[in-house]
Order: structure tokens, then C-alpha cells, then sequence
């Protein structure tokens, strides 16, 4: 599976790097705006963060096909082996068929339904991003949803991959490990969930206090 963070918090992704296994880091137009860098600043100083490896992805702004395929080609002067995320719009569509016709890898955003994400790969979308919570919070469901986009992409578009994204919660992440996704984006928070749990914490700690008191000392 590849895992990624969603953030443009250069510091993090170094912090976090050196614990997970990344296969890069993941970003949109809010998140480059929250981090306030201009991309060409921002991408290189993710790509170092990441020791210098990793797949970087990052989003058009345009809302026509021609544009977008414009600021691809724009944005991939600055990462040359970037990853363009294009929103599954109609124009988005088009667009994907353009880039994939170019060889550019590219992946469809901005998913809430599972035949909007068939049709993304179908369009030559390398990755597809199904966004969990903000389903969830439209009064959807957004396990659902990726479930029956994974099912018709290994049925229909198998060289197309789900990229999960849009999480609050570690199960919501695992939920769609489990439904067959083959790569998950976490935001920072999420991704510290998995490795700050209290239980583990208490159990340590319990075990340097049993061996305190047997031998005088915490170490071996
Ligand atoms: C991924 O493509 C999205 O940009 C991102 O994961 C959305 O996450 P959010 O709903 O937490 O903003």
C-alpha cells in the first residue's frame, strides 16, 4: 500500500518521516494557501522533507480543460515527476484524457460518488480521491462510497488506484485499507492518532516501574 500525509507543513513531514513509511506527501489549493507558500517554494521544501524521494502531488486552479493542462505543465517546471490532481468535473475529465494522452500521471479530486470516481480513471486517472468525511458530512456515506469505487475499479479500471482521502478519524483510514484501497492520504492530526495511544503509554510504563523495583534501575 502507499501511504501519504495531506499537509504542506514542511516540519511535519520531516517530523513524520522519519516514523512512517511515506510514499509522499499529498496537497490542494487550501492546503498550499494554509501553509502560505507559493507552490514554487513549497513543493521543493516538501521533496526535501522527504529526503529527497517521494511522489508529490499538487492541484490546477484552471476550470477549463486547456488551462488546466496549461498550469500541469506549469506546475511540473517546478516538481518534474509531480502528480497533477485535476477535480472530476466535466472539463476535469477532459483534461485527464489530455494528460494521460501526454503521459503526464495525474489523479482525479474532489470525488463524493463512485461512478464520478470510475469515470476519472476511465479518463486515464492514475489515482482517484474519494473524499470520506466531507461525504460523511453531506449526509452520505463516505466508507460506502469508497467500497463501490474500489469494487468497480478492480471490475472496470484496474490500473487506476483509490486514493482515500478527506479523514477525521484512524478508522476511517483503516476502513478503506480494509475495503481494498491500495493508497491513503492522512492529514497531520490523523496520522498522530495512530501513534499517540495512552494504553500503549501506560503499558511501558508499567513495565519500567516493575523493573525499577526489582533492580534498582530503568535500563537493561
Ligand atoms: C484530497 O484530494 C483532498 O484534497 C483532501 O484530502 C481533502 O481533505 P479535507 O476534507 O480534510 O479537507
Amino acid at each position: 500500500m502507499e501511504l501519504y500525509l495531506d499537509t504542506a507543513d514542511v516540519a511535519a513531514v520531516a517530523r513524520l518521516a522519519r516514523i512512517f513509511p511515506l510514499a509522499g506527501v499529498t496537497t490542494n489549493p487550501s492546503i498550499i494557501a494554509s501553509a502560505r507558500q507559493r507552490p514554487e517554494s513549497v513543493l521543493p521544501a516538501l521533496r526535501d522533507a522527504l529526503g529527497g524521494e517521494g511522489r508529490l502531488f499538487a492541484q490546477v486552479m484552471a476550470n477549463q480543460a486547456q488551462e488546466m493542462v496549461a498550469e500541469a505543465h506549469k506546475l511540473r517546471g517546478i516538481i518534474s515527476d509531480l502528480v497533477i490532481k485535476v477535480p472530476v468535473t466535466a472539463e476535469g475529465l477532459a483534461a485527464l484524457k489530455l494528460l494521460k494522452r501526454e503521459g503526464i500521471p495525474t489523479l482525479g479530486t474532489a470525488v463524493y460518488g463512485a461512478a464520478q470516481g470510475l469515470f476519472a480513471a476511465l479518463a486515464g486517472a492514475e489515482y482517484v480521491a474519494p473524499y470520506v468525511n466531507r461525504v460523511d458530512a453531506q449526509g452520505g456515506d463516505g466508507i460506502q462510497t469508497v467500497t463501490e469505487l474500489q469494487q468497480l475499479l478492480t471490475l472496470h479500471a484496474p490500473g487506476a488506484k483509490v486514493l482515500a482521502a478527506s479523514f477525521k478519524t484512524p478508522r476511517q483510514a483503516l476502513a478503506c485499507l480494509l475495503a481494498g484501497c491500495e493508497a491513503i492520504t492522512l492529514p497531520v492530526e490523523v496520522a498522530e492518532q495512530f501513534i499517540s495511544t495512552p494504553a500503549v503509554s501506560a503499558a511501558i510504563g508499567k513495565f519500567e516501574q516493575d523493573w525499577q523495583h526489582a533492580f534498582g534501575t530503568r535500563t537493561l
